[in-house]
Protein backbone atom coordinates (compact mmCIF):
# COMPACT_ATOMS: atom_id res chain seq x y z
CA UNK A 1 0.00 0.00 0.00
CA UNK A 2 1.08 3.95 -0.65
CA UNK A 3 0.25 6.23 1.07
CA UNK A 4 0.02 9.92 -0.12
CA UNK A 5 1.08 13.28 2.28
CA UNK A 6 -2.17 14.25 1.53
CA UNK A 7 -4.45 11.27 3.19
CA UNK A 8 -1.31 11.24 6.24
CA UNK A 9 -2.22 14.65 6.29
CA UNK A 10 -5.79 14.21 6.48
CA UNK A 11 -4.82 11.30 8.98
CA UNK A 12 -3.17 13.26 11.39
CA UNK A 13 -5.14 15.97 11.64
CA UNK A 14 -8.01 13.45 12.71
CA UNK A 15 -5.96 10.92 15.13
CA UNK A 16 -2.70 12.52 16.27
CA UNK A 17 0.66 13.52 14.67
CA UNK A 18 1.90 10.06 15.93
CA UNK A 19 -0.31 6.82 14.72
CA UNK A 20 0.41 3.17 13.92
CA UNK A 21 -1.07 1.69 11.41
CA UNK A 22 -1.98 -2.43 11.35
CA UNK A 23 -2.25 -4.73 8.40
CA UNK A 24 -4.46 -7.47 8.85
CA UNK A 25 -3.57 -9.31 5.58
CA UNK A 26 -0.09 -9.16 7.04
CA UNK A 27 -1.27 -11.02 9.97
CA UNK A 28 -3.32 -13.68 7.82
CA UNK A 29 0.21 -14.57 5.85
CA UNK A 30 2.22 -14.71 8.84
CA UNK A 31 -0.05 -17.22 10.47
CA UNK A 32 -0.21 -19.62 7.64
CA UNK A 33 3.05 -20.12 6.81
CA UNK A 34 4.25 -20.36 10.46
CA UNK A 35 1.74 -23.00 10.56
CA UNK A 36 1.86 -24.65 7.55
CA UNK A 37 5.96 -24.82 7.63
CA UNK A 38 5.60 -27.21 11.05
CA UNK A 39 2.03 -28.98 9.76
CA UNK A 40 3.69 -30.14 6.48
CA UNK A 41 6.40 -31.68 8.61
CA UNK A 42 4.45 -33.06 11.12
CA UNK A 43 0.41 -33.99 11.48
CA UNK A 44 0.15 -33.25 15.04
CA UNK A 45 0.94 -29.38 15.69
CA UNK A 46 -0.40 -26.79 17.60
CA UNK A 47 -0.33 -22.58 17.79
CA UNK A 48 -1.03 -20.89 20.97
CA UNK A 49 -0.33 -16.63 20.11
CA UNK A 50 1.33 -15.11 23.00
CA UNK A 51 -0.26 -12.17 24.29
CA UNK A 52 1.88 -10.21 25.76
CA UNK A 53 3.80 -9.54 22.79
CA UNK A 54 0.45 -7.39 21.51
CA UNK A 55 -2.66 -7.74 23.22
CA UNK A 56 -4.73 -5.21 21.09
CA UNK A 57 -7.92 -7.08 21.10
CA UNK A 58 -9.04 -6.11 17.43
CA UNK A 59 -5.70 -8.31 16.34
CA UNK A 60 -6.33 -11.22 19.12
CA UNK A 61 -9.91 -11.64 17.67
CA UNK A 62 -8.07 -12.47 14.18
CA UNK A 63 -6.23 -14.59 15.43
CA UNK A 64 -8.83 -16.63 17.44
CA UNK A 65 -11.10 -16.78 14.33
CA UNK A 66 -8.20 -18.55 12.93
CA UNK A 67 -8.42 -21.37 15.19
CA UNK A 68 -4.93 -20.08 17.30
CA UNK A 69 -5.44 -20.22 20.86
CA UNK A 70 -4.44 -17.96 23.38
CA UNK A 71 -0.80 -18.14 25.35
CA UNK A 72 -1.56 -16.10 28.96
CA UNK A 73 0.73 -15.09 31.21
CA UNK A 74 -1.42 -12.69 33.90
CA UNK A 75 -5.28 -12.22 35.46
CA UNK A 76 -5.32 -9.75 32.70
CA UNK A 77 -4.64 -11.43 29.58
CA UNK A 78 -6.64 -14.46 30.90
CA UNK A 79 -9.62 -11.98 31.40
CA UNK A 80 -9.11 -10.27 27.81
CA UNK A 81 -8.91 -14.16 25.86
CA UNK A 82 -12.10 -14.70 27.78
CA UNK A 83 -13.57 -11.19 26.87
CA UNK A 84 -12.77 -11.83 22.99
CA UNK A 85 -14.84 -15.36 23.38
CA UNK A 86 -11.70 -17.68 22.89
CA UNK A 87 -12.38 -20.63 24.10
CA UNK A 88 -11.20 -21.35 27.80
CA UNK A 89 -10.02 -24.88 27.72
CA UNK A 90 -7.52 -23.83 25.18
CA UNK A 91 -6.10 -21.51 26.91
CA UNK A 92 -2.48 -22.29 27.92
CA UNK A 93 -1.57 -20.54 31.18
CA UNK A 94 1.85 -19.69 31.76
CA UNK A 95 3.93 -17.17 33.99
CA UNK A 96 5.98 -17.04 36.62
CA UNK A 97 3.09 -15.05 39.20
CA UNK A 98 -0.05 -16.83 38.87
CA UNK A 99 -2.68 -14.93 41.49
CA UNK A 100 -4.98 -17.62 43.90
CA UNK A 101 -8.23 -16.09 41.32
CA UNK A 102 -6.55 -16.40 38.18
CA UNK A 103 -5.50 -20.38 38.88
CA UNK A 104 -9.07 -20.86 40.10
CA UNK A 105 -10.82 -19.14 36.80
CA UNK A 106 -7.97 -21.31 35.11
CA UNK A 107 -9.01 -24.33 37.00
CA UNK A 108 -12.81 -24.47 36.88
CA UNK A 109 -12.57 -23.70 33.04
CA UNK A 110 -10.10 -26.58 32.91
CA UNK A 111 -7.25 -24.73 30.92
CA UNK A 112 -3.96 -25.64 30.16
CA UNK A 113 -1.46 -24.47 33.17
CA UNK A 114 2.26 -24.70 32.71
CA UNK A 115 3.59 -24.65 36.30
CA UNK A 116 6.80 -22.98 37.20
CA UNK A 117 7.45 -23.71 40.85
CA UNK A 118 6.59 -26.07 43.58
CA UNK A 119 4.75 -23.27 45.75
CA UNK A 120 2.84 -22.55 42.38
CA UNK A 121 1.64 -26.57 42.51
CA UNK A 122 0.82 -26.33 46.01
CA UNK A 123 -1.27 -23.54 44.98
CA UNK A 124 -3.23 -25.52 42.29
CA UNK A 125 -3.59 -28.25 44.75
CA UNK A 126 -5.16 -26.01 47.45
CA UNK A 127 -7.53 -24.18 45.46
CA UNK A 128 -8.18 -27.54 42.57
CA UNK A 129 -9.51 -28.87 46.10
CA UNK A 130 -12.33 -26.18 46.70
CA UNK A 131 -13.40 -27.07 42.77
CA UNK A 132 -15.34 -29.67 42.07
CA UNK A 133 -12.89 -30.37 39.22
CA UNK A 134 -12.55 -33.69 38.77
CA UNK A 135 -9.08 -34.39 36.14
CA UNK A 136 -6.73 -31.68 35.69
CA UNK A 137 -4.04 -31.85 32.92
CA UNK A 138 -1.35 -29.95 33.62
CA UNK A 139 2.46 -29.12 32.29
CA UNK A 140 5.77 -27.93 33.67
CA UNK A 141 7.62 -25.50 32.76
CA UNK A 142 10.99 -26.90 32.62
CA UNK A 143 14.33 -24.88 33.37
CA UNK A 144 17.50 -26.14 31.77
CA UNK A 145 20.14 -24.08 32.15
CA UNK A 146 23.67 -24.57 31.07
CA UNK A 147 23.31 -23.09 27.62
CA UNK A 148 26.07 -20.67 27.94
CA UNK A 149 25.54 -17.20 28.50
CA UNK A 150 21.13 -17.20 29.31
CA UNK A 151 20.44 -18.33 32.95
CA UNK A 152 17.16 -19.05 32.40
CA UNK A 153 15.04 -17.72 36.33
CA UNK A 154 11.58 -19.41 34.86
CA UNK A 155 10.61 -23.09 35.41
CA UNK A 156 11.48 -25.82 37.67
CA UNK A 157 15.29 -27.22 37.17
CA UNK A 158 15.00 -30.51 35.61
CA UNK A 159 17.73 -31.54 37.44
CA UNK A 160 16.53 -30.31 40.98
CA UNK A 161 14.87 -32.61 43.91
CA UNK A 162 11.80 -30.05 43.20
CA UNK A 163 11.73 -31.24 40.16
CA UNK A 164 11.20 -34.81 41.16
CA UNK A 165 9.42 -33.75 43.97
CA UNK A 166 6.83 -31.63 41.56
CA UNK A 167 6.43 -35.04 38.91
CA UNK A 168 5.74 -36.82 42.50
CA UNK A 169 3.38 -34.55 44.25
CA UNK A 170 1.15 -34.30 40.39
CA UNK A 171 1.00 -38.53 40.94
CA UNK A 172 0.07 -38.76 44.38
CA UNK A 173 -2.90 -36.34 43.48
CA UNK A 174 -6.18 -38.15 42.31
CA UNK A 175 -7.43 -34.98 40.12
CA UNK A 176 -3.65 -33.94 38.63
CA UNK A 177 -2.51 -35.28 35.58
CA UNK A 178 1.36 -34.44 34.73
CA UNK A 179 -0.06 -34.23 29.87
CA UNK A 180 3.13 -32.49 28.78
CA UNK A 181 6.31 -30.13 29.47
CA UNK A 182 7.09 -26.68 28.42
CA UNK A 183 10.40 -24.87 28.23
CA UNK A 184 11.04 -20.91 26.58
CA UNK A 185 14.08 -18.96 25.55
CA UNK A 186 14.12 -15.82 23.92
CA UNK A 187 17.30 -16.74 21.77
CA UNK A 188 15.78 -16.74 18.51
CA UNK A 189 19.20 -18.32 16.64
CA UNK A 190 19.02 -22.23 15.37
CA UNK A 191 21.93 -23.54 17.56
CA UNK A 192 19.27 -22.18 20.80
CA UNK A 193 16.28 -23.98 19.31
CA UNK A 194 18.07 -27.34 18.72
CA UNK A 195 19.30 -27.16 22.08
CA UNK A 196 16.07 -26.43 24.08
CA UNK A 197 14.62 -28.64 21.60
CA UNK A 198 16.67 -31.25 22.51
CA UNK A 199 16.71 -30.93 26.76
CA UNK A 200 12.82 -31.34 26.82
CA UNK A 201 12.84 -34.19 24.86
CA UNK A 202 15.61 -35.43 26.98
CA UNK A 203 13.59 -34.67 29.73
CA UNK A 204 10.42 -36.07 28.27
CA UNK A 205 11.81 -39.37 27.02
CA UNK A 206 13.03 -39.57 31.41
CA UNK A 207 9.75 -38.51 32.67
CA UNK A 208 7.00 -40.24 30.41
CA UNK A 209 6.96 -44.02 29.51
CA UNK A 210 5.27 -43.21 26.84
CA UNK A 211 5.03 -39.70 24.62
CA UNK A 212 3.65 -37.20 26.36
CA UNK A 213 0.51 -35.87 25.41
CA UNK A 214 2.52 -32.64 24.86
CA UNK A 215 5.63 -30.85 24.55
CA UNK A 216 5.54 -27.04 24.29
CA UNK A 217 8.37 -25.35 22.73
CA UNK A 218 7.14 -21.94 23.63
CA UNK A 219 7.66 -18.76 21.37
CA UNK A 220 11.46 -17.18 20.60
CA UNK A 221 10.82 -17.26 16.62
CA UNK A 222 12.34 -14.37 14.76
CA UNK A 223 9.37 -13.28 11.74
CA UNK A 224 10.22 -13.85 8.53
CA UNK A 225 11.42 -10.57 7.18
CA UNK A 226 13.32 -7.37 8.83
CA UNK A 227 13.31 -3.79 8.70
CA UNK A 228 16.48 -3.70 8.08
CA UNK A 229 18.02 -7.27 6.79
CA UNK A 230 19.95 -9.78 9.39
CA UNK A 231 22.41 -11.85 8.97
CA UNK A 232 21.08 -14.15 11.21
CA UNK A 233 18.05 -14.25 10.31
CA UNK A 234 15.93 -18.17 10.18
CA UNK A 235 13.40 -18.98 8.28
CA UNK A 236 9.93 -20.42 10.00
CA UNK A 237 10.66 -23.40 7.26
CA UNK A 238 14.16 -23.78 9.06
CA UNK A 239 12.56 -23.54 12.68
CA UNK A 240 10.39 -26.30 12.06
CA UNK A 241 12.71 -28.39 10.06
CA UNK A 242 15.16 -28.65 13.24
CA UNK A 243 11.75 -28.79 15.87
CA UNK A 244 9.77 -31.63 13.64
CA UNK A 245 13.08 -34.09 13.37
CA UNK A 246 14.37 -34.21 16.56
CA UNK A 247 11.13 -34.94 17.89
CA UNK A 248 10.54 -37.80 15.45
CA UNK A 249 13.62 -39.62 15.86
CA UNK A 250 13.13 -39.07 19.77
CA UNK A 251 9.64 -40.58 18.79
CA UNK A 252 9.26 -42.42 15.36
CA UNK A 253 5.90 -44.41 15.78
CA UNK A 254 3.51 -42.24 14.57
CA UNK A 255 1.09 -43.93 16.96
CA UNK A 256 2.68 -42.64 19.56
CA UNK A 257 3.81 -39.05 19.68
CA UNK A 258 3.26 -35.87 21.14
CA UNK A 259 1.89 -32.61 19.68
CA UNK A 260 4.04 -29.87 19.20
CA UNK A 261 2.84 -27.02 20.89
CA UNK A 262 4.79 -23.71 19.40
CA UNK A 263 3.71 -20.18 21.41
CA UNK A 264 4.86 -17.46 18.71
CA UNK A 265 4.16 -13.84 19.31
CA UNK A 266 7.11 -11.41 17.34
CA UNK A 267 7.48 -14.19 14.73
CA UNK A 268 3.34 -13.80 13.79
CA UNK A 269 2.98 -9.97 15.08
CA UNK A 270 6.32 -7.96 14.56
CA UNK A 271 5.98 -6.70 10.85
CA UNK A 272 2.40 -5.98 11.12
CA UNK A 273 2.03 -2.49 12.45
CA UNK A 274 4.03 0.17 11.05
CA UNK A 275 4.94 3.86 13.37
CA UNK A 276 3.73 7.03 11.76
CA UNK A 277 5.14 10.37 12.87
CA UNK A 278 5.27 14.16 12.05
CA UNK A 279 8.35 16.46 11.67
CA UNK A 280 7.05 19.43 13.84
CA UNK A 281 10.79 21.20 13.59
CA UNK A 282 13.86 21.13 12.56
CA UNK A 283 17.56 22.66 13.29
CA UNK A 284 21.00 22.93 13.33
CA UNK A 285 23.02 21.85 16.54
CA UNK A 286 26.71 22.03 16.41
CA UNK A 287 25.61 22.19 12.29
CA UNK A 288 24.27 18.99 13.07
CA UNK A 289 20.63 18.56 10.95
CA UNK A 290 17.75 17.93 13.88
CA UNK A 291 14.43 16.49 13.15
CA UNK A 292 12.34 17.12 16.12
CA UNK A 293 9.00 14.75 15.72
CA UNK A 294 5.55 14.44 17.43
CA UNK A 295 6.90 11.11 18.61
CA UNK A 296 9.56 9.43 20.70
CA UNK A 297 11.42 6.55 20.64
CA UNK A 298 9.38 5.06 23.59
CA UNK A 299 6.83 4.38 20.73
CA UNK A 300 9.29 2.68 18.58
CA UNK A 301 11.28 0.52 20.63
CA UNK A 302 9.95 -1.38 23.62
CA UNK A 303 12.84 -1.05 25.49
CA UNK A 304 13.28 2.63 24.92
CA UNK A 305 16.84 2.49 23.67
CA UNK A 306 17.08 0.97 19.80
CA UNK A 307 16.94 4.08 17.57
CA UNK A 308 17.54 2.75 13.47
CA UNK A 309 16.61 4.53 10.24
CA UNK A 310 12.65 5.35 8.84
CA UNK A 311 11.43 2.65 6.25
CA UNK A 312 9.30 5.43 4.68
CA UNK A 313 9.69 9.18 4.22
CA UNK A 314 7.00 10.97 3.07
CA UNK A 315 7.90 14.69 2.15
CA UNK A 316 5.66 17.28 1.77
CA UNK A 317 7.92 18.93 -0.83
CA UNK A 318 9.61 15.82 -3.01
CA UNK A 319 11.17 18.33 -4.79
CA UNK A 320 13.62 18.76 -1.92
CA UNK A 321 14.17 15.07 -2.41
CA UNK A 322 18.34 14.14 -2.79
CA UNK A 323 19.87 12.98 -0.04
CA UNK A 324 21.73 15.86 1.59
CA UNK A 325 23.37 15.44 5.32
CA UNK A 326 23.04 12.71 7.69
CA UNK A 327 20.08 13.62 10.14
CA UNK A 328 19.40 12.78 13.64
CA UNK A 329 15.11 12.23 14.26
CA UNK A 330 14.27 13.06 18.12
CA UNK A 331 10.87 12.67 19.73
CA UNK A 332 9.39 14.90 22.26
CA UNK A 333 10.39 13.57 25.91
CA UNK A 334 12.72 15.25 28.23
CA UNK A 335 15.45 12.32 27.95
CA UNK A 336 18.49 13.06 25.85
CA UNK A 337 18.18 9.30 24.25
CA UNK A 338 15.66 10.10 23.08
CA UNK A 339 16.92 9.36 19.39
CA UNK A 340 14.21 7.50 17.20
CA UNK A 341 16.71 7.54 14.33
CA UNK A 342 20.60 8.55 14.07
CA UNK A 343 22.66 9.17 11.17
CA UNK A 344 19.70 9.32 8.67
CA UNK A 345 21.09 10.41 5.09
CA UNK A 346 18.05 12.24 3.87
CA UNK A 347 16.49 15.99 2.93
CA UNK A 348 13.96 16.54 6.11
CA UNK A 349 11.50 19.77 5.83
CA UNK A 350 9.10 20.24 8.75
CA UNK A 351 5.82 18.54 8.72
CA UNK A 352 7.10 15.84 6.58
CA UNK A 353 6.39 12.04 7.78
CA UNK A 354 8.69 9.51 8.27
CA UNK A 355 7.44 5.69 8.90
CA UNK A 356 8.59 2.88 10.80
CA UNK A 357 8.03 -0.83 9.83
CA UNK A 358 7.94 -3.77 12.39
CA UNK A 359 6.53 -2.35 15.25
CA UNK A 360 3.74 -4.83 16.05
CA UNK A 361 6.02 -6.84 18.64
CA UNK A 362 6.35 -5.73 22.49
CA UNK A 363 6.39 -1.76 21.14
CA UNK A 364 2.18 -1.02 22.03
CA UNK A 365 1.94 -3.08 24.96
CA UNK A 366 5.47 -1.92 26.80
CA UNK A 367 4.98 1.99 25.98
CA UNK A 368 4.99 3.82 29.30
CA UNK A 369 2.58 6.32 30.11
CA UNK A 370 5.71 8.79 30.07
CA UNK A 371 4.90 12.24 29.43
CA UNK A 372 1.85 11.87 26.76
CA UNK A 373 -0.38 8.99 26.58
CA UNK A 374 -0.42 6.27 23.80
CA UNK A 375 -0.81 6.81 20.04
CA UNK A 376 -4.06 5.87 18.06
CA UNK A 377 -3.52 2.35 16.41
CA UNK A 378 -5.58 2.31 12.89
CA UNK A 379 -6.57 0.26 9.90
CA UNK A 380 -6.19 1.50 6.47
CA UNK A 381 -7.66 0.46 3.85
CA UNK A 382 -5.82 -0.46 0.01
CA UNK A 383 -6.13 3.16 -0.79
CA UNK A 384 -4.82 4.83 2.53
CA UNK A 385 -8.13 5.74 4.00
CA UNK A 386 -8.86 4.87 7.15
CA UNK A 387 -11.42 1.80 7.39
CA UNK A 388 -11.16 1.25 11.79
CA UNK A 389 -10.19 2.46 14.80
CA UNK A 390 -8.45 -0.12 16.33
CA UNK A 391 -7.36 1.82 19.15
CA UNK A 392 -8.34 5.75 19.99
CA UNK A 393 -5.50 7.84 21.10
CA UNK A 394 -4.77 7.49 24.91
CA UNK A 395 -6.48 10.81 26.91
CA UNK A 396 -4.99 12.56 29.92
CA UNK A 397 -8.18 10.90 31.26
CA UNK A 398 -6.89 7.28 30.69
CA UNK A 399 -3.91 7.80 32.48
CA UNK A 400 -4.93 9.56 35.51
CA UNK A 401 -8.53 8.20 36.42
CA UNK A 402 -7.18 5.94 38.76
CA UNK A 403 -5.11 8.46 41.23
CA UNK A 404 -7.03 9.64 43.95
CA UNK A 405 -6.19 13.48 45.73
CA UNK A 406 -7.97 13.09 49.09
CA UNK A 407 -6.38 13.08 51.89
C1 LIG B 1 6.34 -18.40 27.72
C2 LIG B 1 6.47 -17.54 26.52
N1 LIG B 1 5.92 -17.97 25.35
C3 LIG B 1 5.98 -17.21 24.23
C4 LIG B 1 6.61 -15.99 24.23
C5 LIG B 1 6.65 -15.20 22.94
O1 LIG B 1 7.94 -14.95 22.54
P1 LIG B 1 8.29 -14.26 21.15
O2 LIG B 1 7.58 -12.98 21.07
O3 LIG B 1 9.75 -14.12 21.20
O4 LIG B 1 7.85 -15.22 20.09
C6 LIG B 1 7.20 -15.51 25.41
C7 LIG B 1 7.88 -14.21 25.46
O5 LIG B 1 8.45 -13.78 26.42
C8 LIG B 1 7.12 -16.31 26.59
O6 LIG B 1 7.64 -15.90 27.75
Amino acid sequence: MKISYEQLKKISQDYGNSFYTFDTEQLKVNIETFTKSFTQRYPKVEIAYSYKTNYIPYVLEIIDSLEIAPEVVSEMEYDLATSIGANLQEIIYNGPVKNRASLSKAIINQSRINIDSLDELNLIVEVLAETQVNCLEVGIRCNFNANGATVSRFGIDVKSQEFEKAIQMIKDNKVLKLSGLHCHLPDRDLDSVEWRTNQLLETALKTFKNAPKFLDFGGGFFGNDFATPREDAVSFVDYARVITNLVKSAYPSPDDQPWIILEPGTALVANTMNYWTRVVAVKKIESRPIAVVDGSIHELSPNGRQSRNPTFHVQLDPSTDTPSEPWHVVGYTCIEDDYLSKNYLSQISKDDFLGYSHVGSYNIVMKPPFIRPASAVLELDRNGEVLNVIREAQTTGNIFSGFRNER
